[in-house]
């Protein structure tokens, strides 16, 4: 039996020590987006490279949240979906999704994660406790929804439906119920973001603040290159995170924007796309840089600009990798002449911590 594992991080190595498939028989590795050459002693392969071959029986697929998505791939590129072992399926976890949704492709994707029980039972098993926990999430999230949950909510309606965000909720929904308080406090200023990537948290903003200006921060084009070898050097990211952020553009963010004329885009590095806009004050700040000297500037800049009430959620302040995150914002406390920062870390998956002035 040959193989390709499709993946190349934490989760094919622990698969790849459980022993299920032996070394001789797997022929590479797959990365949708390849970053290196070579794994695990074996060839790395952007997926248009296999779809030519046939001489392999599975495509063992050891990602978290990625079914749908390397699927579509598969389709797109002629690669047979059937050879695609798959455990998890994403739409599983939403009892209610998934009835919405049960076209072909769940159910094939339903249907290659018993293949993978069957065919692969160390691998399927590796996913169930994961699946586990994000359900217990989901149940614990609805039962929050009963009270919490408006009629006006954004979160898991419509364009807030997708994996990002139910993935993330308590992130995006204690944003919307930050947002509910500002609105309410009628707290003055624009508001920002920056660090916006896609657009994925930037949208919501807008979404919230139709009146407000959204001034969107971002080179659009990955971290400043030295920045991101000193943090590379000290450990605090990997090494495809340069790759990875350049995967967007002005054009795709603001497509996206439900009130585009109320964005203004500065591309560039910050702080120096802030030039000329002294004078401007924020009533909510997202800062999501992921990296310590970008998020120290961007705190210089924002938290005296901030007004009393306004909000700033730096995202990745508990996240066990990006370790500059607290970093910078210990550096800046110990540095405001104000003093008396008040924050609030929140348990949501990047380990968010909010500032309200
Ligand atoms: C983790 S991503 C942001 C994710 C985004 N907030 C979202 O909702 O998906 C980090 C972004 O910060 C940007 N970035 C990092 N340092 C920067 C700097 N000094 N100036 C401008 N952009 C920066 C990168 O280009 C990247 O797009």
């Amino acid at each position: 039996m040959k193989v390709f594992i499709w993946g190349t991080g934490n989760i094919a190595l622990r698969y790849l020590q459980q022993g299920e498939v032996k070394a001789e028989d797997i022929i590479g590795f797959i990365e949708t987006q390849k970053s290196k050459d070579i794994f695990y002693g074996k060839k790395v392969y952007e997926p248009n490279e296999i779809a030519k071959m046939h001489t392999y029986d599975y495509i063992i697929v050891c990602l978290y949240y990625y079914s749908r998505e390397i699927y579509d791939i598969c389709l797109k590129l002629d690669i047979d979906v059937d050879k695609l072992i798959l455990a998890d399926a994403w739409e599983w976890i939403d009892g209610s999704n998934m009835k919405k949704s049960l076209n072909s492709c769940c159910r094939k994707i339903t249907e290659n994660c018993a293949d993978a029980e069957r065919l692969f039972p160390v691998f399927y098993q590796l996913f169930v406790n994961e699946r586990d926990i994000q359900a217990r999430r989901y149940i614990a999230v609805s039962r929050n929804g009963y009270d919490l949950q408006e009629k006006d909510a954004l979160i898991w309606q419509k364009d807030f439906e997708s994996k990002e965000y139910q993935t993330d909720y308590f992130r995006y929904r204690t944003f919307e119920l930050v947002a509910n308080e500002i609105i309410r406090q009628k707290i003055e200023g624009a508001v920002a973001e920056v660090g916006v990537f896609k657009g994925a948290f930037a949208k919501m903003i807008n979404a919230k603040f139709p009146k407000k200006k959204l001034y969107l921060f971002d080179t659009f084009e990955s971290f400043d290159v030295d920045e991101f070898k000193q943090e590379l050097t000290l450990g605090r990211c990997p090494e495809s995170f340069f790759e990875t952020f350049k995967n967007t553009s002005v054009e795709s963010v603001l497509s996206i924007m439900p009130y585009r004329e109320k964005c203004i885009v500065r591309q560039g590095l910050f702080p120096n796309t802030a030039e000329g806009m002294e004078n401007e004050k924020y009533a909510f700040v997202s800062i999501d840089v992921d990296f310590e000297k970008s998020v120290l500037e961007a705190l210089r800049y924002f938290y005296p600009r901030l007004n009393h009430g306004g909000v700033i959620f730096i995202h990745d302040y508990n996240n066990r990798f990006l370790e500059g995150v607290k970093k910078a914002v210990a550096t800046y406390e110990e540095e405001y002449v104000g003093g008396g920062i008040l924050k609030i870390p929140l348990a949501d998956e990047g380990g968010t911590v909010v500032i309200v002035k």
